[in-house]
């Protein structure tokens, strides 16, 4: 019976014997023994194991080097050197599976860069090792957090012929019929008609949601959006719970609710994996995280936004004025800099919004706005983005309208409003950018265990 590494270390008592198998992260041996430092993936630490020259397998000690794959067998006793509680007095090891020389995990630090290039091997590093944990402990998080709230989990499609946020980012499906291919004639493909690689499961979301209250989708989103940045991906996973008889406001609280209870999850769950990324990749996290948790959101509304970063003097790349979309950079200026916390900032100019929103009643100078919001965080920006939806059919129609929209196409999405319509509201939380802010990271590559990015598709 072999016991994780994880659960060997966490031992209340000392054991006659045991068996851990795992990996060599370091070996240094002198006449009478060896010292090896062995993981097995389960947690950050390393166990270190002490073997006798002689015992049985001890004849294979020099090819046990990084990277190998050894099984030890021995008893668990109290550790003298500092940090560890528990060591292992091998009784015999067993070397399992070699690693040459050529191991490129051989040395510590090595660049994001390089590990990229070998993203099939970047778990076994320490630091992608904690990521990576995150990333599950994070995806139960998210599970427990609809669970306890009654929310039922709907599995949305991939493949669809919808494009919800109407950005034309769509990745086009095809089969590999060569003949087809070569004239180009995907138009009547497989489904008979042109499909794509969904960038939401909003819309069959908010079918759901009319029918079972709260749901919730979590699932891998595609878009074809040429944005080579550090927090871009092609592939993304993307959470979105949907709410029936919910309006704009129970929409922000829910998307800051969730926001907190990721982080507090992170910094009670994280099995000391967090503490890698506070030593090695963004000093002052848990003080941001432990702040982000305790503090509210501030809540401004985008014309308000505007004002901000009107007053603040600065020179921005793109200019803000009143009626443009959000760029990054004023994402980070409104949360890095002016309110140094979370922000989520609601009703956006019409003009710059999807057909679903809800349009809100023209301010006191006409202006339209939906009811739209989108929470930024200091370090990334926008990690969520809802909206309460439009539920009155007569203006959803005039919408679908104006945006080109037939509604030939989308006739299933407005019986929602011709059956029992009401109001509703949902938002799309990016998990990799989520993340990053727990984690400090700094490139949406390196959260993902195999990034898709423009122009880059290995492994
Ligand atoms: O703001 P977005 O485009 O909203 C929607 O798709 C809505 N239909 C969601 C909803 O209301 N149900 O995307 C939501 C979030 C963004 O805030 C961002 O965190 C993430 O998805 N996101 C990306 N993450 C990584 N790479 C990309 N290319 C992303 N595009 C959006
Ligand atoms: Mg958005």
């Amino acid at each position: 019976m072999r016991t994780l590494i994880k659960r060997a270390l966490s031992s209340d008592s000392s054991l006659d014997t045991i068996t851990i198998k795992g990996w060599v992260r370091t070996r240094r041996d002198s006449k009478e023994f060896s010292f090896l430092e062995m993981n097995d993936g389960s947690c950050l630490a390393n166990i270190q194991c002490v073997a006798d020259a002689g015992i049985p397998g001890y004849e294979d000690i020099a090819k046990m080097t990084t990277g190998a794959a050894v099984g030890i067998t021995g008893k668990l006793v109290e550790s003298p050197g500092k940090g560890q509680k528990w060591e292992i007095h091998a009784t015999s090891v067993e070397l399992i599976g070699e690693a040459p020389a050529d191991y490129p995990l051989q040395k510590k630090g090595h660049t994001p860069e390089f590990l990229r290039s070998i993203a099939h091997l970047r778990p076994r590093a320490n630091l992608y090792g904690a990521v990576f944990r995150m990333r599950s402990r994070m995806a139960q998080a998210v599970h427990r957090f609809f669970a306890e709230r009654d929310f039922n989990y709907v599995h949305t499609p991939i493949i669809t012929d919808s494009d919800c946020e109407g950005a034309g980012e769509m990745f086009r499906v095809t089969t590999l019929d060569p003949a087809k291919a070569e004239a180009q004639q995907f138009e009547n493909d497989f489904f008979e008609k042109p499909t794509y690689l969904t960038v939401s499961g909003q819309l069959e979301g908010e079918a759901f949601a009319t029918a079972l209250s709260n749901i919730y989708t979590f699932g891998p989103t595609f878009r074809a959006e040429n944005s080579n940045t550090t927090r871009h991906a092609s592939e993304f996973w993307m959470i979105e719970p949907e709410m029936a008889f919910c309006d704009l406001q129970g929409d922000m609280d829910l998307a800051e609710e969730f926001t907190k209870y990721l982080v507090d999850d992170a910094l009670n769950n994280s099995e000391g994996d967090l503490d890698i990324f506070a030593r090695f990749v963004d000093k002052g996290l848990l003080e941001r995280l432990k702040f982000v948790s305790e503090k509210p959101f501030q809540r401004v509304s985008y014309t308000e936004a505007v004002e901000i970063l009107e007053k603040s003097g600065k020179k921005f790349d793109y200019k803000v004025e009143w009626g443009v979309n959000l760029q990054s950079e004023h994402e980070r200026y409104l949360t890095e800099e002016h309110f140094k916390c979370p922000v989520t900032v609601y009703n956006y100019p019409k003009s710059v919004k999807p057909f679903y929103m809800r349009t809100n009643e023209p301010d006191e100078k006409g202006r339209e706005t939906v009811t739209a919001m989108d929470v930024l965080v200091p370090g990334i920006g926008e990690i969520i983005g809802g909206a309460q939806r439009e539920e009155r059919m007569d203006v959803l129609q005039a919408n679908m309208a104006a945006h080109n929209l037939s509604e030939e196409d989308y006739g299933w999405y407005l019986d929602l409003r011709k059956y029992g319509s009401c109001p509703h509201a949902g938002f799309g939380m990016g998990f990799e950018r989520m993340l990053m802010f727990v984690t400090g990271m700094k490139n949406i590559r390196d959260v993902i265990p195999f990034a898709r990015t423009p122009g880059s598709c290995e492994f």
